[in-house]
């Protein structure tokens, strides 16, 4: 049975608030399909510092450059406890804290594999890190 002869077999009084509720619902998707994406005044030469340090991470990893790599894992370490902070203040967008969170927690593994000279380890927790800055990429940009 099809939504239209369910409604014509009702009685009339009820089929209309029926198809007043329908209208309703119709209206509060199209106004939840134009709204536009969540303004998150994300700071760009945050993300894009992060990229620069991400990128030398990865060489420096790739080199077994101690020295260079913990450098990179500590100051990632920093900006990631600067984005978690700015989504504390945002609120409401509890995901993006936790992929934020996420991130902060990659970069102290790293720290201590890169530390104890772990680079098979600290490679496979830099491509994780790089796959939560894509998660959180696909979710909010
Ligand atoms: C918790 C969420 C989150 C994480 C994690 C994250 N980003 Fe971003 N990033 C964003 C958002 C949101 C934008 C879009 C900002 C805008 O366009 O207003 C962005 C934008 C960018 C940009 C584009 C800047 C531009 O010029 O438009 C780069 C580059 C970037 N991120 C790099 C990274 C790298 C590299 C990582 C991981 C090491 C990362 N991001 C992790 C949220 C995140």
């Amino acid at each position: 049975m099809n939504i239209k002869t369910q409604l014509c077999g009702l009685p009339k009084i009820r089929r209309l608030p029926l198809i007043l509720f329908g209208l309703c619902c119709g209206l509060v998707f199209s106004l939840n399909a134009k709204s536009p994406p969540a303004d998150l005044a994300i700071d760009i030469d945050l993300m894009n510092f992060m990229e620069e340090t991400n990128d030398s991470l990865t060489s420096n990893i790739a080199l077994k450059n101690r020295d260079g790599a913990l450098d990179d894992a500590r100051l990632l370490n920093e900006l990631f406890i600067l984005l978690e902070e700015h989504f504390i203040e945002l609120g409401d967008h509890p995901e993006g804290l936790q992929l934020a969170k996420k991130s902060t927690a990659l970069t102290i593994k790293l720290n201590d594999e890169i530390t104890s000279g772990n680079y098979k380890l600290a490679t496979q927790l830099g491509i994780n890190l790089s796959n939560t800055c894509k998660s959180c990429h696909e979710k909010f940009k």
